[in-house]
């Protein structure tokens, strides 16, 4: 794909931060945009937003509602809502919910929810639109995280679905590759969007510490290098400087630096 121009772009997430700053972008390059999500209010405004950012009023930005967890209502939905909208040309699956807490502190039931709507929520939405994606010349953009390729302190129910995320992509890229189908995963750090609002209710000061190392960036920059996996056809794209530096040092030391650096950081 040389640019996003008449592309039909699904995403889900797509009311808010990542995901709906990618359906900004896409809409700035002439690209029709379909958002998936749950809260109808929040997909409405979101609708109205891309809207305005589109070049062309031929354009069509629609909003779907649905739930990535719900697999029966979503293998329904899909095929009704590519018959409205059209074939995909590229699906970005943003939907994620993130949580920091001590291990102790985690129920059950949340860490289930997490690994439901993060890892089974990517799975359903890959399985709904498989057929067709499938031998068309399509892209497929699955965010992870950086913590799903470096274990972060009281990450442990949201690091496990983005390594999940992370290890899917992986099998799946030349699986999807034979199909006609390239396959992107993105692993960003810290980013500003209403998901580190959520995420403040419960870290612990100890792990802000730790984050604070590689940064906050903006779903903008996210929403460029997401664009940019998919006209460069790149398969893992980590954003910013210190992201990558991060993950550069953690692979030349075999993990030890950053292992070290965390047991340092939780003592002070
Ligand atoms: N922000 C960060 O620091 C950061 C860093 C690395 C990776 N990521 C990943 O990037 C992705 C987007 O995060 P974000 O920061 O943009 O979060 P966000 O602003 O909270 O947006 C999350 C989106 O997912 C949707 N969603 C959540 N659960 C859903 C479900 N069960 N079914 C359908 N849609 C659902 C939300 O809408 P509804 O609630 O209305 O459904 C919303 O549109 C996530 O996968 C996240 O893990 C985020």
């Amino acid at each position: 794909m040389k640019s996003l121009k008449d592309a039909n772009i699904y995403i889900t997430g797509g009311s808010s931060g990542i995901g709906l700053a990618f359906a900004r972008l896409a809409a700035l390059q002439g690209a029709h945009i379909a958002l998936i999500a749950r809260d109808t209010k929040k997909l409405e405004r979101a609708k109205k937003d891309v809207e305005s950012a589109r070049v062309n009023s031929s354009q069509k930005v629609m909003a779907f509602s649905a739930d990535v967890c719900d697999s029966k209502k979503l293998y329904k939905a899909v095929p009704a809502i590519i018959k409205e909208f059209g074939n995909p040309d590229v699906l970005v699956c943003a939907a994620g919910v993130g949580l920091a807490n001590y291990f102790e502190k985690i129920s059950d039931e949340d860490f289930k929810k997490v690994m439901d709507i993060n890892v089974f929520g990517i799975w359903y939405t890959l399985k709904a639109f498989f057929p067709y994606l499938k031998n068309r010349n399509t892209h497929c953009v699955l965010l992870s995280s950086l913590a799903g390729l470096i274990g972060v302190y009281t990450y442990s129910a949201y690091g496990t679905s983005k390594f999940a995320v992370f290890g899917l992509a992986d099998c799946l890229r030349s699986e999807f590759k034979e199909n006609g189908i390239t396959l992107s995963v993105i692993c960003p750090p810290e980013v500003d969007t209403p998901f580190l609002q959520e995420e403040l209710k419960t870290i612990p000061v100890k792990a802000k510490r730790i984050k604070k190392i590689t940064g906050v960036l903006s779903a903008d920059t996210i929403a460029h290098a997401i664009m940019n996996a998919i006209i460069k056809k790149k398969f893992m794209v980590i954003p910013g400087f210190m992201g990558k530096t991060s993950w550069l040092l953690h692979r030349l030391l075999n993990g030890y630096g950053t292992r070290l650096l965390t047991d340092i950081l939780i003592k002070l």
